[in-house]
């Protein structure tokens, strides 16, 4: 499974990026604005850092200007994948950048039927949000379910890959590995989380205590 960073932030970009743990990175418009940096600069800043997938989201909820805002995304570096909203101008965006071979990412995923269209349309990557359905006491893993079972039955036609989104519990991460997603994207403090375990640390600490008993160097 692939890990990708969801986050602006350059300096947890470059952590991650220095312990090697991540594949790719995703933003989105509150992500930049979070950033309080330019879009422009901050995207430019990451693809310095990582050589996998970094996905930069149109801001036009129109096709031909998101088309636009897509070619030029994609000329700040040749890992840029655009991200378009799930929508009828969204897909046709979507359409036309992939017949261009720009690699796009289709945001705001919420239904497999979405995910479907989303995968006719030539999209690289879906994202499915879960966390902002179960928000709404929907099931949120049941969708990545759907859309893993979708796209194998049909993977002589789809070339899309699952990219989960919206997590917020490191279980998640582990549950949509097993249905078999091939990328979450995380937030940091999720990615953090991952590591740590209780009893990981319980363990450590008597087996160093035990270490010290035996008077030794090493
Ligand atoms: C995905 O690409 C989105 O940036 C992200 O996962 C949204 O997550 P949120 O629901 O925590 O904002």
């Amino acid at each position: 499974m692939k890990f990708f960073v969801d986050t602006a932030d350059i300096d947890e970009i470059n952590e991650l990026s220095n312990m090697g743990i991540i594949d790719g990175v995703t933003t989105n418009p509150s992500l930049i604005h979070k950033s309080g940096k330019d879009f422009r600069e901050v995207i430019k800043e990451i693809a310095k850092i990582v050589s996998g997938p970094i996905s930069a989201e149109v801001t036009s909820l129109n096709k031909n200007e998101m088309i636009d805002q897509g070619i030029e995304l994609s000329k700040i570096a040749n890992n840029i994948v655009v991200k378009v909203p799930l929508t009828e101008h969204g897909l046709i965006a979507c359409k036309s950048l992939s017949k261009k071979s720009i690699k796009v990412n289709v945001t705001l995923c919420f239904s497999s039927s979405q995910a479907i269209v989303a995968a006719k349309m030539g999209a690289s990557f879906i994202s499915p949000f879960i966390g902002r359905l179960d928000d709404l006491s929907s099931e949120g893993l049941k969708l990545i379910e759907e859309i893993v079972t979708i796209y194998n039955n049909y993977s002589d036609n789809f070339n899309t890959e699952v990219l989960v989104a919206s997590i917020r519990s490191p279980q998640q991460v582990s549950t949509v590995a097993q249905m078999g997603a091939h990328i979450a994207t995380i937030p940091t403090k999720i990615i953090k989380q991952m590591i740590k375990h209780p009893l990981t640390d319980i363990g450590l600490n008597s087996f160093m205590e035990d270490w010290k008993k035996t008077g030794q160097n090493f």
